[in-house]
């Protein structure tokens, strides 16, 4: 989604900004535009697709002036063209906006018949004329920007800046993070502490409803009512952690070599090894023999964490599980039990979804408890309980490591539910412990695929449909699995439970289509091979992902084989997650596609 940097600094801001902005690339955005003010002027520059577009404009024509906003832009009311580019412009008012203002319609009529004419589709200029209205008829700064967060609806954080002032700049937000970066006699807004990490790590983040204004000597946070409010400032940690590729290629192959490693730092914080136990969590207010139904809600990548999640809840603690995509589960009324527990799942802590999923369970009187990446997102702050998953910064698009941690992190917590509901014993909860800690040794051993993979990869990439089949756990990693390679490589890839196969999709099957399936030899093995049988006798192409036994006992002449390690059953959704990571990479490397901005796709999805 939309990233938005603002620099009251010291020094030319220009480059410093398109710098910042770099690192909200991650987001996914196919635009950008940076203006300063420097003489009681406002000057802008703006480009169409990436970054380099913008510097190459500014080599051209540097843009002056110690004070200025940026932004990178995910199209949402208008397509993504120079003119739709933020920073949008009235007279003597400079923004930029990440979310979508609902009401700009009726907006846009009003300024419309008040004069004002619009240069973009979108609905932020609404934005800039509403300030510039104020202004025109009298109102300061600081009144012009109240009253017009007064009177948007939707989602938004803000920056805004004024033609005739080079030391002032506004800041609000509703929804879309929004944090003030503190640095010496200079002040930052931006996004995330990510995008600030050059400058500074000591970050106030704005509460919704919150605006604020800057000045190079100090700032003001004010609550929706105008009232002044203060914020906590905090340092942050991932500013600290400068996120770059090291010797990989891209991201995304960098996250997923890192899951060895992430995987093990998560499971030492859940895992007792010493006592084979999962350990109480420090501060969880809640226990998991309160309930007697959990509701899951998320989106994407994170959902097919939950689903697997799912199995686990209900095979080691009985308790049954709820799960839902955030974006069906927000509008469906759902009646809850009080005193409930919902657990949402996010790796970024702000998808709009989930976060008014999360919203929802609450206001239904659920405990909640946030599986999250970043501890200092909103939906972290809103929970009553966070569960790291501590993944580090996931900067590639297609998530990777933080699907592993977020399954190591449930599979624990699964384990601990059951002991806590009397459904495990010790001798079974330390069995099931010692099996998880096997999951970093064993990722290890299954990254060495890689070559493989990397073959097969570019046979599939020569195909425009690819099915992905599983049974159990296996069903939501082959919807992982699918949509991996849809994101990344652009193939039309579709998953079904195999058992469903016959039911319909068995239609598809030919030698264009490639199936790939998920099938650890286990309880359910022989029925997930029956399945491939009837592919195969369709001329079906079969990419079977198994281990040693299930390989000799598939005996599928003409499929071609992934040998996993062996491994206890508990963990091969986390680790079968990897061949299909690389398998949707290497697809990606071989197509030319961007592997860790893949078109039209957000990182973090803060509008719904
Ligand atoms: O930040 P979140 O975990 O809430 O994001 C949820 C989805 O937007 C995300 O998993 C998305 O599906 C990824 N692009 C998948 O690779």
């Amino acid at each position: 989604m939309c990233g938005i940097v603002g620099i009251l600094g010291k020094k030319p801001v220009a480059p410093l900004i398109v710098d910042a902005l770099k690192r909200l690339e991650y987001r996914g955005y196919d635009s950008a535009g940076v203006a300063t003010v420097e003489g009681g002027k406002l000057d802008r520059l703006r480009a169409k697709g990436k970054l380099v577009n913008l510097e190459q404009r500014l080599d051209e024509n540097p843009l002056s002036g110690t004070i200025g906003i940026g932004h990178t832009r995910w199209a949402t009311h208008g397509a993504p063209t120079e003119e739709n580019a933020h920073p949008h412009f009235s007279s003597n008012v400079a923004v930029v906006h990440n979310g979508i203002i609902e009401n700009f319609k009726p907006l846009r009529e009003e300024l419309t018949e008040a004069g004002f004419s619009f240069a973009s589709q979108t609905d932020t200029e609404v934005i800039a004329h509403m300030v510039c209205h104020g202004i025109n008829q009298g109102l300061s700064p600081e009144k012009a920007v109240h009253e017009c967060v007064k009177k948007l609806e939707g989602a938004f954080a803000l920056a805004i800046l004024f033609r005739e002032h080079d030391d002032l700049m506004f800041g609000a937000r509703n929804g879309p993070p929004l944090a003030i970066g503190h640095g010496e006699g200079e002040l930052f807004l931006g996004s995330d502490a990510i995008a600030l990490s050059p400058f500074t790590n000591k970050i106030t983040y704005l509460d919704d409803g919150d605006w604020c204004k800057l000045e190079r000597d100090g700032y003001t946070v004010y609550d929706i009512d105008g009232n002044e409010v203060s914020r906590e400032t905090q340092t942050s940690v991932g500013a600290s952690l400068m996120v770059d590729k090291g010797n990989y290629r891209h991201f995304m192959q960098k996250e997923i070599f890192e899951q060895p490693e992430v995987i093990s730092h998560a499971l030492v914080h859940y895992l007792d090894f010493a006592e084979g136990k999962v350990r109480d969590i420090e501060g969880q207010p809640f226990d998991f023999s309160d309930f007697e139904r959990l509701s899951i809600t998320a989106c994407g990548t994170a959902s097919y964490a939950g689903q697997v999640a799912k199995y686990w809840f209900e095979r080691y603690a009985r308790l049954p599980v709820d799960i839902d995509v955030a974006s069906e589960f927000r509008y469906r009324e759902i009646p809850l039990s009080p005193n409930g527990l919902a657990l949402v799942i996010s790796q970024s802590g702000e998808t709009a979804d989930t976060l008014a999923s999360l919203r929802y369970c609450k206001q239904e009187g659920q405990k909640i408890g946030a599986i999250v990446n970043a501890k200092d997102s909103t939906i972290a702050r809103e929970s009553d309980a966070i569960f790291p998953i501590l993944a580090g910064p996931e900067i590639g698009v297609a998530s990777t490591k933080a699907f592993t941690c977020q399954l190591s992190v449930l599979a624990a917590l699964a384990i601990q539910a059951g002991r806590k509901r009397g459904k495990l014993s010790q001798e079974q909860e330390e069995q099931l412990v010692q099996e998880l800690s096997e999951t970093p040794r064993l990722a290890s051993e299954v990254l060495k695929l890689e070559e493989q993979i990397d073959n097969l990869a570019r046979d599939l990439s020569h195909y425009k449909h690819v099915l992905f089949l599983g049974r159990d756990t296996n069903y939501p990693l082959a919807m992982e699995g699918a949509l991996k390679l849809k994101e990344t490589s652009y193939i039309h890839a579709e998953a079904y439970a195999a058992g469903e196969l016959k039911h319909g999709p068995i239609a598809l099957i030919d030698e264009e289509m490639p199936v790939v399936v998920i099938a650890p030899y286990d309880h359910i093995f022989e029925k997930t091979v029956s399945n491939m049988q009837e592919v195969a006798a369709r001329g079906g192409k079969i990419i079977l992902i198994t281990d040693e036994r299930g390989a000799k006992e598939a005996a599928m002449d003409g499929a071609q084989i992934i040998i996993m390690p062996d491994m206890p059953q508990i963990i091969t959704p986390i680790l079968y997650a990897i061949p299909l990571q690389l398998l949707s990479y290497y697809a990606a490397l071989h197509l030319g596609t961007d592997v860790d901005q893949p078109r039209n796709l957000a990182k973090s999805v803060t509008v719904e």
